[in-house]
Formats: structure tokens, sequence, C-alpha cells
């Protein structure tokens, strides 16, 4: 049994794709150990209380330094044991010290292509703002294990999503997290959960 802990900072919508995912069985193997936020009025949070996860406030403004959060975080993910890392809608950078904890054991939903319209500033809205601005017909999303970078990690999933006359980003966000990131980050885990994902030399291959 996989255990998860599902980092957030806002809505949860990507927790609640997992927690359906696993009540449908269409993540098998897998459990939901802990959903941590660093936003306490994060509705995520909300959603793991109703299915009675622990749910956890972790903020870097509550602590003297970065670096004491860091440890914090370390601490609490390995307190529950977590076998897997995954961060959905999360905002905070992970530090080096928890992927080096974690080696291909953290994996981040992000909504676009990669390597389109990632890294440093591409988040949320701002993502599709970017991609209506460049005029790209087509976007979409991707599940990528975490590594030192931002957004540069070994690509495990990615799902397209049409763009469409009169789209605004927060229209094209809809579309993007219903028909491709609320599909792939359950995919993405049922699939380690099941053993089916080798990485050689940073690229991800089904067994
Ligand atoms: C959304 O912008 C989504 O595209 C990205 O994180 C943000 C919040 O998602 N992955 P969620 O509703 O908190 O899962």
């Amino acid at each position: 049994m996989l255990r998860l802990a599902v980092l957030v900072s806002g809505g949860g919508t990507n927790l609640q794709a997992i927690l359906d995912a696993i009540d449908e069985g269409t993540i098998t193997n897998a459990e939901v150990s802990v959903v941590i936020s660093n936003n306490a009025g994060a509705y995520a949070l909300e959603r793991a209380k109703k299915k009675e996860i622990d749910a956890v406030c972790l903020s870097p403004k509550t602590f003297a330094s970065r670096e004491a959060f860091n440890e914090a975080l370390l601490a609490k993910l390995q307190s529950y044991n977590v076998d897997l890392v995954v961060l959905a809608g999360c905002l905070v950078v992970i530090p080096q010290s928890i992927v080096d904890a974690y080696p291909n054991k953290i994996i981040n939903i992000h909504p676009s292509l990669i390597p389109s319209f990632c890294g440093t500033g591409y988040y949320g809205l701002k993502v599709h703002e970017a991609a209506l601005a460049r005029g790209v017909k087509v976007v979409g999303a991707t599940v990528h294990f975490v590594d030192e970078g931002t957004d540069t990690g070994p690509i495990i999933l990615q799902k397209a999503v049409e763009v469409e006359e009169g789209d605004t980003p927060e229209i094209l966000q809809k579309r993007v997290m219903e028909q491709a990131e609320w599909k792939i980050l359950p995919e993405a885990i049922n699939l380690i959960a099941n053993d089916k994902i080798t990485v050689t030399d940073g690229i991800v291959s089904l067994k």
C-alpha cells in the first residue's frame, strides 16, 4: 500500500480527484495518509477533513526561518512514513533537503505541456494568461517527478487540451483541470502505486 502525502495550497480540486479515484478504484494500492497545506484557509484541508484524513497546516510564515520550516516539513513527511509526496496545487518551493530525501518520490501536476509555460513565475492563472497571449492552439497538463529545478524533473504523463475561441484564462484553466489535470494525476499515482514506472537517464517509461 503506497502511503501518500498530498501537499496543497488552494481549493484542492486535484486532491479531490485523487480521493475520488481511490474511492472509485481507479487508483489501487494507495492511500492518502496526510494532507499538508501552507495556507490555513485552503479549502483542500476541508476536503481532507471530510474524508477523516489528517489535515495539517505548516506555514513558512509561522517559523523563525525558512530552514526551520523546511526541517519541520521533512519531519512531518517522515512521521507519516510517506512513500510518495504529491504536489497538488502546491505553491511552496520544495527544498533540496526534501528532494534528496525522496528521489523520484515526489510528483507535481503542472497546468501546461512542459517545457512550455513552466518554470519560475508560471503557476495558476499565469500559465493560461501566457498561453493565450502567445496564441497557442493546444495547451494541457503535465505530471512530472520533482528534481532540484522548477518543473524540470522527468515527465510521467501529459494530456493535451484544445484552446477554444473566446477562451479567457479562467475558462481555459477550468478546461485544463477538468480534461487533463484531474485525469492524469490520479493515473500517474496509480501507475506508481502498481510499480508500472521506471526512470532511466531522466526518461520515464512504462513497464
Ligand atoms: C490550479 O491552477 C491548477 O491548475 C494547479 O494548481 C491550482 C490549484 O489547483 N495544478 P487545486 O484546485 O488546488 O488542485
